[in-house]
């Protein structure tokens, strides 16, 4: 069957209603890759054998932007994102414009709690969470999904959805699917393509560093010695590994799995389930990755 795409928030209800079942939603701002590739066919799996159909939508939200940050060169690619979600077997893409989603300045916003928004990603990048809660309310709200998927890749974004939906009581099943990464491992990102050539074949190095702490973090626990500080002193040495090697390092830090907060040394005995996270400049680049540990 044909890809819908859909451009109206009045014909997204109609299209939907004439469907008659929820459907299996992947929010993206386009310029897709395998990742969000990978996202749309584990929606599909989800809902194989019911009637839900699934959704994808691009839109790029100003919101969730800083002043200083990339919206206005952010790659629009709407053509290319809709044949390749179409291959992929999505059923309904709903690409709306600005004015279509936000007809009025968006004065009602989502924001999420501090402990959960204002730490990692929202210490460097103010109001964005605010700005990611508000759209994507607002977007489950129009396509009523019955399952949404968001990748690890962001980590703390699909924590803080898992948490909305929760606290909002949302009837949605939130799924995280697993990042995709090129051959060097390198995660899978629209923002991949700033990259100059020298600077691609560097990136290799966050995983690198991702991939240390995990390494030290394993010899610690085997050693039983994992506690505080020596979590500090391996996350100081990942960050002075990337630094040596000319990039600018917001955080590498290795929090608790379930709410991204730092383990006490009591949960570093007991084996708390950890991940380590990290966000680090290359050039005029900004990269984000984690990895469980
Ligand atoms: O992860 C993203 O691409 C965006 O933050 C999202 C969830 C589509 C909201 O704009």
């Amino acid at each position: 069957m044909t890809m819908k795409i859909i451009h109206t928030v009045a014909e997204l209800r109609a299209e939907l209603a004439a469907r008659g079942a929820a459907p299996a939603f992947v929010p993206t701002m386009g310029n897709l890759h395998d990742g969000h590739l990978a996202l749309i066919k584990q929606a599909r799996e989800l809902v194989a054998g019911s009637a839900s159909p699934v959704v994808a939508s691009i839109f790029v939200n100003r919101l969730q932007f800083g002043p200083n940050e990339d919206f206005d060169t952010y790659p629009r690619t709407l053509e290319r994102d809709a044949q390749l979600l179409a291959e992929a077997g999505c059923d309904v893409l709903f690409a709306p414009s600005e004015a279509e989603l936000y007809p009025q300045p968006q004065g009602y916003k989502v924001v999420p709690p501090t402990e959960l928004a204002d730490i990692l990603e929202g210490a460097f990048r103010p109001g964005f969470f605010t700005g990611v809660c508000t759209v994507v309310h607002k977007l489950f709200n129009l396509v009523q999904p019955r399952i949404a998927v968001f990748g690890k890749k962001d980590y703390q974004q699909l924590m803080i959805i898992r948490n909305m939906v929760i606290q909002m009581g949302l009837p949605i099943d939130i799924r995280g699917g697993e990042t995709l990464r090129a051959d060097d491992g390198l995660a899978l990102s629209s923002r991949n393509g700033y990259l100059s050539a020298a600077e691609r074949a560097e990136a290799v190095q966050l995983i690198g560093a991702l991939r240390a702490v995990k390494v030290a973090v394993s010899a610690a626990r085997v050693s039983s010695s994992l506690n505080l500080s020596a979590v500090a002193a391996i996350e100081a040495e990942a960050q002075g590994t990337l630094d040596a090697c000319g990039w600018k390092t917001d955080y590498v830090m290795v929090r608790r799995q379930r709410d991204l907060l730092p383990a006490t040394d009591a949960e570093l005995a007991q084996g708390e389930p950890l991940v380590c996270l990290t966000a680090s400049r290359l050039g005029k680049t900004r990269l984000i990755d984690n990895l469980e540990l």
